[in-house]
């Protein structure tokens, strides 16, 4: 089974990345964040060179995911990326934020299927690396999904990962499952699985429901509970001596990032992490108000010093 890290965006950043592996080990692949291609000509530049550079993401297998509809710009950064020693390049179909579907991006370039047809024979022909999708099926309503799929399988594309929500559900209900099986009986490429697999009794029942799954995408499961995959494999639960050890190592390395800023960015991890506690409530009030590094570094103390593990750390939406 390939198991591998979700791309979230303003959280599994590269920094993330590695410090989680050192800690708990590394998954079998991890996804960037989505990324905007750079215009044709240009290279990638700031923070999006720093999340790709190979010095930055040493030891691990990463697929860098772009975010875009412009087919020309998609295949000049899979050109970059390929140059830069990449084997995949991955389109986020799944987005499902206001501003983006607006724009046709993400999962708005599921409303145009003629055009993301076009775009997907364009990049599965020209782009040196192969092209895996992660994708929702539909805007509205599941019952999109079926041309959606049709579309996807007429192109030779790499990987499909499937997260069965649509755009309006954002984050909310229950992920179709029935949506990844139709797939995966259709499918000519390979197909994955994402969406609320948040323990090993959800991931155990997804593979008893579909023995065909050879991928599952963690995202918020890793967040609130960062053994899960060593967990899937049979391995131990986190101890508060490991999550105190890769919460240290999380903060020193966003500290050296981003100073002081690196507060607000721990209070996002710990908006997910709190659920490796028994109460996640009271974690979240420790941390909630916290604006210095001291007044966080005494809260971290205190949750660590006083809170309890939860029995299963489980994410709960
Ligand atoms: C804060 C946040 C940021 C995300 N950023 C991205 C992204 O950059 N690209 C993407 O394809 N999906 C993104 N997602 C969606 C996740 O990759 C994943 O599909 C979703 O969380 C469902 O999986 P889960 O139930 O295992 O968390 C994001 C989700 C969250 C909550």
């Amino acid at each position: 089974m390939i198991v591998s890290l979700a791309p979230m965006e303003g959280i599994t950043g590269h920094l993330f990345r590695t410090v989680h592996a050192e800690c708990f080990g590394a998954l079998d692949r991890y996804y960037t964040p989505f990324l905007p291609p750079p215009r044709v000509g240009s290279s990638f530049g700031g923070r999006i060179k720093a999340e790709i550079d190979s010095a930055n993401n040493r030891g691990l297998t990463v697929v860098p995911q772009l975010m875009s509809k412009n087919a020309d710009e998609f295949i000049w950064a899979a050109q970059l990326l390929s140059q830069m020693g990449y084997g995949e390049v991955n389109l986020n179909l799944g987005c499902p934020s206001g501003t983006v579907v607006a724009k046709g991006k993400g999962a708005g370039f599921l409303r145009h299927l003629e055009e993301l047809d076009a775009f997907l024979n364009q990049v599965c022909e020209r782009s040196p690396i192969p092209v895996s999708v992660k994708t929702r099926i539909g805007v509205e309503s599941d019952e999109e999904y079926d041309a959606i799929l049709e579309v996807y399988c007429r192109r030779p594309i790499a990987e499909l990962i499937v997260h069965p929500r649509v755009q309006k559900d954002r984050y909310q209900g229950t992920p179709r499952q029935e949506a990844y099986g139709k797939t995966l009986a259709a499918a000519p490429f390979p197909v994955a699985y994402n969406g609320d697999i948040f323990t090993v009794g959800d991931y155990t029942a997804l593979v008893a429901t579909y023995p065909a799954t050879r991928h599952v995408m963690l995202g918020r499961g890793i967040l609130a509970n960062p053994a899960l995959a060593r967990m899937l494999r049979g391995g131990a639960a986190a101890t508060a001596g490991e999550l105190k050890r890769f919460h240290d190592g999380l903060f020193d390395a966003y500290r050296a990032e981003i100073g002081g800023n690196a507060v607000f960015r721990m209070k996002e991890w710990w908006s997910y992490a709190r659920f490796a506690f028994a109460d996640p409530l009271s974690v979240h009030r420790a941390v909630r108000k916290v604006r210095r590094v001291d007044d966080y570094q005494a809260a971290v103390s205190r949750i660590f010093n006083s809170e309890p593990l939860a029995d299963v750390a489980r994410f709960r939406p």
